[in-house]
């Protein structure tokens, strides 16, 4: 059995690893050559846990041609859906992907199935995807080619783990034949520890994928809105109050922690993106603009925060701790970091940050505008004021006498509530968002 993954970021990127650790011949496909020379070194593009150890155990090869896709029994279109310029949803590289997947198909003599893994609204497989297959294959999808969707679940940082462990396994098909067969080949992948599996259309599918982010992103607005009304009550603590919540059995724990809001390479993309799917139905997402809203407000309500204890901010020097969007991960696209950085900048403040992964990454955007500092503790030195941004382990490590000794200003602003608040008022001015004062 043969497959091909058309997209090498960290879905295309850690499918394919998984597919190839499992005995299965894989081909990675990607039009940056520079990645595809790094993988065939045996070495990762970006930082994701367990990938390295992967790419080195399996024979992952990976091409800029399409043609390596000719023969496959499966192909899987992972290439990245972007915002267009007004939040829509960009799907020029699913079309061109598809296009030229149907070039190379147009020969093979195989039934080749083609699974659709980008995230995409609902409409696209059967539509855009098919249509590009078909012509410019010459062949007709549900007789001589199979198609099928089938969205990832996958978190960055937990791609791997999430991969062989899944919540469940969502697979839309229209044709009758594209998902069956993909269900053959998962049974094989998962032997006995079969996840759960939904087996629908293929507008079902492509919604359960925005739903489930839309639901994620929801919950993690009306935590931080609680939150920012937390700040406002003396007493008030939005991590005891959402550990409460969370043991509801109907609410559940998970996705309920309070900060700055989310950022990554999905969920800002995709609640925007179903936003504007909504409007051109003629629908009005009110709860999804407002989620978006909250998000867009709540990296400032630090700068608040910081305005609250030190009044002007003007010639301050900030310590920003995190600038990736989340721990365990080198990305920092969307991440909150930059809009706080980019609003303390507007203030007159000078910016020393410190991130244990995104540093490269973040100077591709910042630039000069920053200065890097090697270590949590040369961050802090000598500033005015801290912003813990990421919840990196080892920012949680610091205690209050670290930030004390080396900082010029001791005062503390905990953006994603990784410090006991009662022992850190004792030695130092702190706040946190949704601790009220
Ligand atoms: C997410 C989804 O989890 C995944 O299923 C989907 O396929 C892609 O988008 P990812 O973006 O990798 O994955 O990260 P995730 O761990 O979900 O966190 C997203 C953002 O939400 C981060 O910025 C994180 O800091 C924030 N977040 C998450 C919170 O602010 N609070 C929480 O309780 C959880």
């Amino acid at each position: 059995m043969k497959i091909a993954v058309v997209g090498l970021g960290y879905v295309g990127l850690t499918t394919a690893a998984c597919l190839a650790s499992r005995g299965f011949k894989v081909t990675g496909i990607d039009i940056d050559r520079h990645k595809v020379e790094t993988i065939n070194e045996g070495k990762t593009p970006f930082k994701e846990p367990g990938l390295d150890k992967l790419l080195k155990r399996s024979r992952l090869r990976c091409s800029t041609d399409y043609a390596e896709a000719g023969d496959a029994d499966f192909v899987f279109i992972s290439v990245g859906t972007p915002a267009g310029p007004g939040g829509e949803i960009d799907l020029s590289y699913v079309a061109s992907a598809a296009h030229s997947l149907g070039e190379v198909l147009a020969n093979s003599k195989k039934p080749c199935t083609v699974v659709v893994r980008s995230t995409v609204v609902p409409g696209t497989t059967r539509g855009l995807v098919k249509n590009e297959l078909e012509k410019s294959s010459g062949k007709k999808v549900g007789e001589d080619l199979f198609l099928c969707v089938n969205p990832e679940f996958l978190r960055e940082g937990n791609a791997v783990h999430d991969t062989f462990n899944p919540d469940r396994i969502v697979i839309g098909d229209d044709w009758g034949r594209g998902g069956k067969n993909l269900l053959r080949l998962y049974r094989r992948f998962y032997r006995r520890r079969k996840p759960a599996t939904i087996l629908t259309s293929t507008v079902n599918a492509e919604m359960i994928k925005y739903a489930s982010n839309a639901f994620l992103a929801a919950r993690i607005s009306l935590i931080n809105e609680i939150a920012n009304i937390c700040n406002h009550i003396p007493g008030a603590d939005i991590t005891v109050v959402s550990k409460a919540v969370g043991l509801d059995k109907r609410i559940g724990p998970y996705f309920l922690n309070a900060g700055l809001g989310y950022g990554g390479s999905c969920f800002p993309k995709d609640v925007k993106a179903l936003i504007k799917y909504a409007e051109n139905l003629g629908e009005r997402p009110q709860v999804l603009e407002a989620v978006d809203r909250v998000n867009m407000g709540q990296p400032l309500k630090a700068v608040e925060l910081a305005e609250k204890l030190l009044g002007n901010l003007d010639g301050k020097t900030a310590a920003i701790l995190g600038l990736a969007f989340k721990p365990n991960t080198d990305d920092i696209r969307e991440a909150v970091s930059l809009k706080i950085i980019k609003t303390l900048q507007e203030k007159g403040c000078n910016i020393k940050a410190y991130d244990p992964a995104a540093m490269e990454n973040a100077k591709k955007i910042l630039g000069d505008s920053v200065i890097y500092a090697s270590s949590a503790e040369d961050c802090l030195r000598g500033s005015d004021f801290c912003i813990v941004v990421t919840e990196w382990g080892e920012f949680r490590r610091l205690g209050p006498d670290v930030f004390r000794k080396l900082m010029r200003n001791p005062v503390v602003i905990d953006g994603r509530r990784i410090y006991d608040p009662v022992k850190f008022r004792e030695k130092l001015k702190f706040a946190a968002v949704g601790f009220g004062s």
